[in-house]
């Protein structure tokens, strides 16, 4: 979407996969406070976003959408002024049908209504959702609420969650920042993968400016081991996939916040250039191999080993599209360390259920050039 936002996949944090319908303004509070304290802010986690269940069930007489009185007594305004005050960003939820997944309120019929009370509260941000839309065409639905929220004068990341139903990928682009490609995410290895392979056949259409949404990051919600956490972590980031947080913050352990604090690997997510690195190669239940490029002509390559036990996996360069000859100097990511310069293939050591995260340079032989710069004639 034109807004001048998503230029790089967005960060942040959202309440519903971890306090689902039983959140409150002191998690939200926390949360900002957490994300401050912890440095993920300087690392780009910028939005806070409230799910689904702020909201009560009722409007007021005047038809606007109200606040729980029970779980958020000091309203949006509040937690939006206190994310500002704290260079951050606040979003919300609603459904682009009549109530809500959990039968809360939600904007059908009432776009441009409910756009302008988010915009006086300083909402930067809203997650979209697609429950109990009736049989409102879904182009219709989305595109309301993108006119609604343009016509507030603030600029609001529209966050499309349609569940990769009715071609959403496809169109996408002109109507939201990012756009859900699957169902809810849940922990488990196959969830994960499941989630991104889904996602893979949708790589043409991410672009700055508009984002496949695989869903959000299971880092700290739910026990998942820390391999997972990396093989997720990893992927989302080479498919310039949103990365978004939903878990207690401070009971992150050391391991998973070096997972999400590696600046390398962040770095790869918010490359300039915006490609969707693809799956490019898959032995099931095996391994996988998926690559993509970065703005200065570097690939990052994510090796994931789907058994449950360690392995030598054979990275051929061949898959990659780099000149047939090229010498690749290879940084490993999670580590932060310089493995050498290779030609033809890299045989790559995996943990069980983990993944290796590689940067590949081409290496350009200056030698040529080093001799034409001697001057002839010189004894
Ligand atoms: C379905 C969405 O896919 C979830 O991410 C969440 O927003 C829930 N609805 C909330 O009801």
């Amino acid at each position: 979407l034109d807004n001048g936002l998503a230029r790089t996949p967005q960060m942040g944090f959202n309440s519903w996969n971890y306090y689902y319908c039983n959140v409150n303004e002191t998690h939200m509070a926390n949360a900002m406070d957490d994300i401050v304290n912890l440095g993920l802010d300087k690392l780009g986690y910028n939005y806070v976003v409230v799910d689904d269940c702020w909201a009560l069930r009722e409007r007021d007489a005047q038809g606007n959408m109200q606040s729980d009185p029970k779980s958020f007594p000091h309203g949006m305004k509040v937690l939006a002024d206190r994310a500002h005050s704290k260079g951050l960003k606040f979003g919300l939820y609603s459904s682009a049908g009549y109530t809500t997944c959990a039968g809360r309120a939600a904007s059908l019929g009432h776009e441009k209504q409910d756009a302008k009370l988010w915009a006086s509260w300083g909402v930067d941000y809203l997650k979209y959702d697609n429950c109990d839309r009736g049989d409102v065409p879904a182009k219709k639905r989305y595109g309301d609420m993108r006119d609604a929220l343009a016509a507030t004068g603030r600029t609001i990341f529209y966050s499309i969650c349609s569940w990769g139903t009715d071609g959403v990928a496809q169109w996408g682009a002109q109507y939201g920042n990012s756009w859900r490609t699957t169902d809810d995410i849940y922990n488990g290895q196959d969830a994960v993968t499941y989630n991104i392979v889904a996602n893979d056949v949708d790589a043409a259409y991410a672009a700055p400016g508009g984002w496949n949404d695989p869903d959000m990051l299971r880092i700290g919600n739910g026990g998942q081991p820390i391999g997972l956490d990396r093989i997720q972590f990893g992927l989302w980031s080479l498919a310039k996939a949103p990365l978004i947080l939903s878990c207690d913050l401070l009971k992150l352990s050391q391991k998973q916040l070096d997972v999400i604090r590696n600046t390398e690997v962040i770095a790869v997510n918010q490359d300039a250039l915006g490609i969707q690195g693809r799956l490019v190669y898959d032995s099931p239940n095996q391994y996988q191999i998926w690559a993509g490029k970065q703005s200065n002509g570097d690939q990052v390559v994510a090796v994931v080993n789907l058994q449950s036990a360690g392995a030598t996996l054979r990275l051929p360069f061949n898959l990659l599209k780099f000149a047939p000859s090229a010498q690749l100097k290879i940084r490993s990511l999670w580590d932060h360390s310089d493995l050498g310069i290779f030609s033809e293939g890299l045989d790559v050591k995996v943990a069980g259920r983990d993944c290796v995260m590689l940067r590949l340079t081409p290496v350009i032989d200056v030698s040529d050039k080093i001799f034409r710069l001697q001057p002839k004639g010189l004894p």
